[in-house]
């Protein structure tokens, strides 16, 4: 369920980052900027008044799920969920096709997050109401890697930087991780990238994906030391450790204490303008050794814009595939509740 999008959105399926061509990812981009204003509380619209979304999520999530909902809600439509398999119908043995077949009588877009790699394509081929991937399990996570980049871009837009020629750290698990899997396939899109793949041996990127890169002219660099990951990079994006997705005898594969990217070793090895991301959730737990809190206040943590740059992204791929991207703007209507004035913080 790979369709190219070919600048046709409307009534189109999200499935897979390579369904894009660089000029979707623009067309996404400009959508998303003008959500702005929605995103950040200055301005209300209701452009999808009566619609419904429903939100399937059969493996955990926060702030997907919570930002799918938000974005429907900020566009005025309401968005209807369940959550994990004991609460649904798969459950009693309902097969993906009979709960697809049902869900499209019921909602106007699906956002579906499942464990199996594929099975939210299957899901998506069996119906005509757009379906947009939330994550298949290591599979991809195309409305991630749509805010990964969108953050890269506005983030090197203040050092008048583009994706172009970038070095891009990417860091951690990145075998399991269906981030960094949709993040490499998109940044591919862009020209002359620098990928450095800084991984533990057991969690190497697959060859297929690198691959991929160095045929579209993309340099990729392995290695299995942080100081890679630091040095002269544009980006370090890192990841946690999918335990969830770790098959027998992996079980025991963890980052070790000096694998941890820390404020230490972020200011002796890091630039000035290198910015750390993180798709979240990162592992807070001790001896989990993921993406250190003592950077929280150090300007170029970009986790948290990260975060909040899902809202106008996926705000403008709800607007672009139930095809109303153009009536954004009428009917506005000012914010009548208070709102925190600045997001200095983030
Ligand atoms: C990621 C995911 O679910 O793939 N989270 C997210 O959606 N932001 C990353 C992860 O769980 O580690």
């Amino acid at each position: 369920m790979t369709d190219k999008i070919n600048g046709n959105f409307a009534g189109s399926h999200i499935i897979s980052v390579d369904q894009f061509s660089i000029d979707d990812v623009h067309q996404v981009f400009a959508v998303a900027e003008r959500m702005e204003p929605y995103a950040k509380r200055q301005k209300v619209t209701s452009v999808l008044n009566g619609a419904v979304l429903s939100s399937l999520f059969f493996e955990p999530s926060t702030r997907t799920r919570i930002s799918f909902g938000a974005s429907f809600a900020r566009l005025g439509g309401q968005a209807l969920e369940t959550v994990g398999f004991e609460f649904s119908s798969f459950a009693k043995g309902e097969s993906v096709f009979d709960t697809a077949r049902v869900m499209a009588g019921y909602a106007d877009v699906i956002a579906m997050r499942h464990p199996t790699t594929g099975a939210v394509g299957e899901f998506a081929s069996a119906i005509n109401v757009p379906v947009l991937n939330a994550g298949d399990g290591e599979g991809e996570h195309p409305t991630q890697a749509l805010l990964d980049a969108y953050t890269i871009q506005k983030e090197f837009s203040i050092h008048n930087k583009s994706i172009d020629g970038a070095v891009i750290a990417l860091y951690g698990d990145l075998k399991y991780g269906r981030t960094v899997h949709s993040l490499i396939r998109i940044l591919s899109l862009y020209k002359n990238i620098t990928f450095v793949m800084v991984s533990p041996e057991q969690l190497t990127m697959p060859h297929y994906l690198m691959d991929m890169a160095t045929a579209r002219g993309h340099t990729v660099v392995q290695s299995n030391n942080p100081k890679d990951a630091l040095y002269d990079v544009d980006v370090v994006y890192a990841t946690r450790v999918q335990k969830e997705r770790l098959q027998d005898g992996e079980q025991n594969i963890s980052y070790s204490e000096n694998f941890q990217i820390n404020a230490e070793l972020f200011n002796q090895h890091a630039k000035e303008s290198t910015i750390i991301m993180h798709p979240l959730p990162r592992d807070s737990r001790q001896g989990a050794y993921d993406l250190s809190c003592d950077l929280n206040t150090d300007p170029r943590l970009a986790i948290f814009r990260q975060t909040d740059n899902g809202i106008p992204i996926r705000m403008a791929l709800f607007a672009l595939t139930l095809g109303v991207d153009d009536k954004i703007g009428r009917n506005d209507s000012p914010v009548t509740w208070y709102v925190p004035k600045t997001y200095a913080d983030r």
